[in-house]
């Protein structure tokens, strides 16, 4: 158990440029006091202590803003960067390493049940402000661009940005999108083509029929 408390302190440490000594991450970082709160909630989640889990889990997001529920399974070196505003749902799965910055939910669609919420495998990053809704997986070593909605499974080594989000770079090379953002598509004028086309196969048709029919009388 003091390894896990260890590693949550040297986590930050190791990602935060600003931290500088493990006093200072203990007394201010509120996202190690939130993973600290989630293990004690999830501790007793697991002991059907349901009503005081949860009861904690509200303490620990008045005073941090960070909602993780305490059905959330997280391993270990979890980095809650600044903090406020993240969600972290009841079927969630965390892996290690992970990061995840302000404003970050770990969400439902709402059309699911039973497992509900995304997994998060080891080395992910989610940056500030990203949505990942869904039971969905986000493979290793992946990052989840700032201000992003990830509504699909990503596979490993990959970087996703926009909405809903899209792969930009996997396993470090740029993926070409088909987007143009120039040449739109109309479908106004695609339509009146087609329609223009349809006009000249019936024309066609019925000089044919009025040749035929000249020729027979
Ligand atoms: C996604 C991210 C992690 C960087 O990933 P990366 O693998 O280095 O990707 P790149 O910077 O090479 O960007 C790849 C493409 O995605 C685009 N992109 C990057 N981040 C984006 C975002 N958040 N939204 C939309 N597009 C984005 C880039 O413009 C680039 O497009 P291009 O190929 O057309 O030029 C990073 O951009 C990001 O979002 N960081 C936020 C970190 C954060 O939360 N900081 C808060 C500190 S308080």
């Amino acid at each position: 158990m003091f390894k896990t408390l260890r590693n949550d302190v040297d986590v930050v440490l190791d990602q935060d440029p600003a931290a500088r000594n493990r006093l200072e991450v203990i007394i201010n970082y509120s996202g190690v006091h939130a993973v600290w709160c989630h293990r004690l909630a999830h501790w007793l989640w697991n002991r059907k202590l349901y009503f005081i889990a949860r009861f904690l889990s509200q303490v620990s997001r008045f005073f941090t803003g960070i909602e993780i529920h305490p059905g959330a399974r997280i391993g270990q070196r979890l980095f809650i960067d600044h903090g406020m505003g993240v969600v972290i749902g009841e079927t969630c799965e965390i892996g290690n390493n992970v990061t995840i910055f302000q404003g970050v939910t770990l969400g439902g669609t709402g059309k699911e049940k039973g497992k509900r919420h995304p997994t998060l495998e080891d080395n992910v990053l989610v940056a500030t402000g990203a949505k990942v809704l869904g039971s969905m997986r986000i493979g290793k070593n992946s990052r989840i661009g700032a201000g992003s909605v990830v509504l699909k499974e990503v596979p490993p080594n990959s970087t996703v940005v926009g909405i809903p989000g899209r792969i930009v770079v996997q396993d470090g090379v740029k993926v070409q999108n088909d987007l143009d953002h120039i040449n739109l598509p109309d479908p106004v004028s695609d339509k009146f083509r087609a329609l223009e086309q349809e006009l000249l196969r019936v024309k066609k048709e019925i000089k044919e029929l009025k040749r035929e029919q000249s020729q027979r009388s």
